[in-house]
């Protein structure tokens, strides 16, 4: 098994300009944080999961997870939910956002969450719970697909439970209906993020596959570990989530497995971190308004300036003090 031999990917209609995409993050993929991913070289990025039982019944505060940014284009929806009528109705209700008819950019798949193992959505009989219940499986599938005109896809685990079995039977169902591809996060349910990604299970799950799309997904923090993934599993592209939260960079350093001679250096210059740190800061104070926005981005600020060597803990820890986009401006001018 190799990696791929070519860089670039089509998935239905849609050419991916690499095998490398941006896990949907709860809290950190909104449009600024994935158009940030794809300027480093994330070919596609996944909006968070957005819940259909709250958009078949037009809750507003929906809508700030599906804006979408000019450049980010292709960008994936994911929804979650339990119930099939729910998703045909969440997307009716949406198409134009869904089409880009409504002044922003069209969403090219749209993913379906079969993978959450939160407790609130588990509770819900949403994300991985639907692991447990094929029927119920492919009846939201085929909402979906009787109500979107986009290709669709699926993110799993390998199941909800490591004593269910029932995995390539699963898969198998889902390939029948004939998603563009599916992701599969190499845990079960019940590890939530404990242990390691199972690679040699996503293996299996791609043999039983063959040529179907197969995106794979689980602990990618290096290229090294992209290069070993790809090699254990053959897979056809990989999601790589937490490892790219203040370090979009990391998407530049993966795609070059695909550079002939490489011996690049992936150290990051501080004036593109200041200026990542800048574009970030600011959309996060359009989107949230200001105060929030400093808030939010206090999850990314420290993963960020641990690229620029040298700051005490001290300074770092005035960053996650501050409340507006200038202070942190002001801040930067002093690194
Ligand atoms: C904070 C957080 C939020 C997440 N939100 C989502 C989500 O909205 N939808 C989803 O399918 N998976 C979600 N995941 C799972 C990731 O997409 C991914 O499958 C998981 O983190 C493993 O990949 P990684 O090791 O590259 O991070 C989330 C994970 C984390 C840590």
């Amino acid at each position: 098994m190799a990696i791929p031999k070519t860089k670039n990917i089509k998935i239905a209609d849609v050419n991916l300009d690499g095998r490398f995409i941006l896990a949907p993050l709860a809290g950190y993929t909104d449009y600024a944080f994935r158009s940030i991913a794809r300027k480093c070289g994330a070919s596609l990025a996944v909006t968070e999961l957005v819940s259909v039982a709250a958009l078949s019944r037009n809750i507003k505060k929906c809508y700030n997870y599906m804006k979408r940014a000019d450049i980010e284009s292709p960008v994936s929806l994911q929804l979650f939910g339990s119930n099939a009528d729910e998703f045909k109705i969440a997307i009716e209700n949406h198409i134009d956002k869904i089409m880009g008819n409504d002044g922003e950019i069209a969403f090219s798949f749209i993913d379906i969450n079969m993978g959450c193992p939160t407790r609130k959505v588990i509770r819900s009989g949403s994300g991985a719970k639907l692991l447990t219940d094929i029927d119920k499986m492919i009846s939201i599938v085929q909402s979906v697909k009787s109500a979107s005109p986009l290709p669709f896809s699926v993110k799993i685990r390998l199941g909800f439970s490591r004593v269910e079995g029932g995995e390539i039977e699963r898969l198998k169902a889902l390939i029948e209906q004939k998603p563009s591809f599916i992701t599969i996060h190499g845990r079960y349910a019940t590890d939530m993020y404990r242990g390691s990604a199972d690679w040699e299970a996503i293996a299996r799950l791609k043999q039983e596959a063959g040529d179907f799309i197969i995106v794979g997904n689980g602990d990618i923090k290096s290229k090294e570990s992209a290069i070993e993934a790809f090699n254990i599993s053959n897979v056809d592209a990989i999601m790589v989530g937490r490892a790219a939260v203040g370090n979009p960079w990391l998407f530049r350093e993966l795609n070059s497995i695909f550079d002939s001679d490489d011996n690049s250096d992936y150290s990051i210059a501080k004036h593109e971190v200041i200026e990542i740190i800048k574009e970030h800061i600011h959309e996060a104070s359009l989107n949230y308004t200001e105060i929030k926005g400093m808030h939010f981005m206090r999850k990314f600020i420290l993963k960020y300036l641990s690229h620029i060597p040298n700051i005490s803990r001290e300074d770092k820890l005035k960053f996650v003090k501050v409340e507006t986009e200038k202070e942190i401006l002001d801040l930067l001018d002093l690194l």
